[in-house]
């Protein structure tokens, strides 16, 4: 326990932990996409896909590292900005000179703040469409058309699937950076791999709110 109280007042703990909460989150959206496309096989295999996910032996605790991995990514993010923002404070007066090197760093961190701001808001404005309706529909299928039929939900459920990808597209390979994984020959690889996993998600996503509204013309 002592270690990881340490891990968690340590900045390069920290930054380790934003790593690995965001791999975990990754590895989550690739699992929800591929569940979420059964809706292209049909009412019945999605419905289907939904009984089976929630009969899983556990699934309450999955929820629960779910929800604990967004919690513990947010606010150390949170908590690291206040420590860097101080640091470049104090750096400034000292050495204002020689600033320009960190120019490139403050972008890349507004960059990932204001699209991990919009996604917050679309992972809440999502969960409360779905996650806290369980039990009220009797069809998923149904109920997703329901929701994604109307212009508005399906125009941000897209926007938000590209904030997705906009947020992965720098969150991928840097998470490999602060885990110590940086390598000439395979950083490059990494990079290549987390831009084509951020569009496909991206375009994966958009995909079932885009058939709703634009080809099934909505509900
Ligand atoms: C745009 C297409 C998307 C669709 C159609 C969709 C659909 C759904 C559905 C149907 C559920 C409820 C599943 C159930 O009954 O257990 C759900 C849950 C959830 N979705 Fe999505 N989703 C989409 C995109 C996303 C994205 C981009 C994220 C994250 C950035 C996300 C995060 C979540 C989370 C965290 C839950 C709750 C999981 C749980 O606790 O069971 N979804 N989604």
């Amino acid at each position: 326990m002592a270690w990881l109280v340490r891990t968690f007042s340590n900045p390069i703990g920290q930054k380790v932990l934003v790593a690995l909460t965001g791999l975990g989150l990754v590895g989550f959206l690739v699992s929800h996409l591929l569940g979420n496309l059964n809706i292209f096989r049909g009412e019945g295999a999605i419905n289907d896909y939904a009984h089976t996910l929630h009969g899983l032996p556990g699934f309450a605790l999955i929820e629960i590292g779910l929800l604990l991995c967004f919690l513990v990514h947010i606010a150390l993010v949170f908590n690291l900005t206040r420590i860097n923002r101080a640091a470049r404070g104090k750096q400034y007066t000292v050495r204002a000179s020689k600033q320009t090197g960190s120019m490139g760093r403050a972008m890349v961190s507004t960059y990932m703040g204001v699209s991990g701001i919009i996604l917050l808001v679309f992972v809440v404005v999502h969960i409360g469409d779905f996650r806290l309706m369980r039990g009220g529909y009797d069809s998923l299928y149904t109920y997703t058309h329901e929701v994604l039929g109307s212009g508005w939900k399906a125009a941000l459920y897209m926007a938000g699937s590209a904030v997705v990808g906009w947020h992965l597209w720098h969150g991928f390979q840097s998470s490999f950076r602060s885990l110590g994984l940086g390598h000439a020959k395979y950083s490059p690889l990494i990079e290549r791999f987390g831009a084509f996993l951020s569009i496909a998600l991206t375009l994966g996503f958009i995909s079932i709110p885009a058939w709703i509204f634009f080809i099934k013309g909505g509900q």
